[in-house]
């Protein structure tokens, strides 16, 4: 294919920051970020848009901030779904009656997929993803897209990601009113898994993790595919809740206290068991540090065990051969790598996105800037992975267009 260039777009609206970057990129030479901006969220609470006129805003805000970043306009967006209302389910799926000469085309897998799509179908609920896990042919397992092999009868074992219709809705209505249109939609723990698993982990089995502000999603990957996915309303912003209920302190204390307690000065003549708090004079309180790590603690402990306990009870716990990845802002937790490291006895990473310098270029899905450094954080595995996303979907049109157009030349 002769060399493409494209604009990509991607947003992630997260429950703490909303994240907007724009990528020139090419068949080439792959994804340079050429635009970015990150604001702090309002009008989110667990991911569910509550003040939509807020949220508008900051998402023109955003991507208003990205395109003067990148000095052009844009008007379509990748955007990242996320949330406690997605929801991940496998199903079997079957297509029998193949054309005469039982050669499996497209048209067969997309029949498959549909009917995976009718198998699941719930009421006032939107598939965003259709993962084929395994496909069976005439009963034989096979591990190959199947497209051109010959068979009587397919059968395959999907994986769905599905979203509620309403929140979908109205995610469309606020980047519609913001004044952009959407050109595709990727769930946010896919595209962290995108922008941070090698294909190595990918075909070993790994466990992603994306630990946010309001929610907390995974996803178990074996055989370059996703056999288990599932999400949480509960992140990063219940262990500040925790703290300023527990400690009786306020939200911007608490928040503080969770981001720098292990951080905060300790002088000779200081108690390094207490945290001060507040002015010195006027309104200091005295935390004992030993309460702040145990309410940290239960909370990630609660999460951790919930997570390893869902997998494990699916049965999907022997797949994981490489290990946990880590990603999202409560990875910046104090210790939260050797804490973690004990409830898994796996291998446990906590990931930063690949974001290379323009020069190594490695492949054609090299995602590479010189100057946007602060996108090098676990927090921004999602926005560089809907990067990839788009510039996957855009791909996958441009081959098809060629296919299209190849056909009327050659007919
Ligand atoms: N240094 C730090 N120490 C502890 N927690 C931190 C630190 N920095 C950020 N966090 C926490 O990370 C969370 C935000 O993570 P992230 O930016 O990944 O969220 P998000 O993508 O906006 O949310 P979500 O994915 O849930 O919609 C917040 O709870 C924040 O308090
Ligand atoms: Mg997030």
């Amino acid at each position: 294919m002769a060399r493409k260039d494209f604009i990509i777009t991607g947003l992630d609206i997260g429950t703490s920051f909303v994240r907007a970057a724009i990528a020139k990129c090419s068949t080439e030479n792959g994804i340079e970020i050429i635009g970015a901006a990150v604001k702090p969220s309002q009008g989110m609470k667990k991911i569910v848009i509550v003040n939509k006129s807020e949220v508008t805003e900051l998402v023109r805000a955003t991507v208003e901030s990205a395109e003067r970043d990148a000095g052009m306009e844009v008007d379509s967006l990748h955007v990242g779904i996320s949330g406690g209302h997605v929801n991940c389910c496998t199903t079997a799926a079957v297509v029998n009656n193949l054309d005469a000469d039982d050669t499996i085309k497209e048209k067969h897998i997309t029949n498959l997929i549909e009917n995976a799509r009718a198998n699941s179908a719930e009421r006032g609920r939107e598939a965003i993803h259709e993962i084929t896990q395994e496909y069976r042919l005439d009963g034989h397992a096979v591990e190959e897209n199947p497209v051109g092999s010959a068979a009587g009868r397919i059968e395959a074992r999907v994986h769905m990601v599905t979203a509620d219709r309403t929140i979908m809705e109205n995610h469309g209505r606020v980047i519609n009113d913001a004044g952009f249109r959407i050109a595709g939609m990727c769930w946010n723990v896919i595209a962290s898994g995108l922008s941070v698993l090698s294909d190595e982990e990918k075909k070993e089995g790994v466990l992603l993790i994306d630990i946010g502000g309001g929610s907390t999603g995974y996803a178990v990957y074996f055989n370059n595919t996703i056999y288990l996915s599932n999400v949480f309303a509960v992140g990063g912003d219940h262990i500040t809740n925790d703290l300023m209920i527990g400690l009786n302190i306020r939200a911007d204390e608490a928040e503080d206290i969770k981001k720098t307690y292990a951080k905060k000065a300790v002088t000779a003549d200081s108690n390094p068991s207490i945290i001060k708090i507040g002015m010195p004079v006027k309104n200091n309180k005295s935390l004992p540090k030993a309460d702040i790590e145990m309410i940290i603690e239960s909370r990630v402990d609660e999460l951790i065990q919930f997570i390893k306990s869902d997998v494990v009870d699916k049965g999907f716990y022997s797949l994981i051969g490489s290990g946990i990845v880590f990603v999202g802002g409560s990875t910046h937790l104090y210790h939260f790598k050797d804490k973690t490291r004990n409830y898994f006895g796996k291998p446990v990473r906590v990931a930063t996105p690949l974001l290379n310098m323009p020069d190594i270029s490695t492949s054609d899905l090299n995602i590479y800037s010189d100057r946007h450094e602060f996108l090098r954080d676990p927090s921004c595995a999602t926005i560089l992975g809907l990067l990839k996303s788009g510039y996957n979907l855009r791909l996958a049109e441009l081959k098809k267009s060629i296919g299209f157009f190849d056909k009327i030349f050659r007919h």
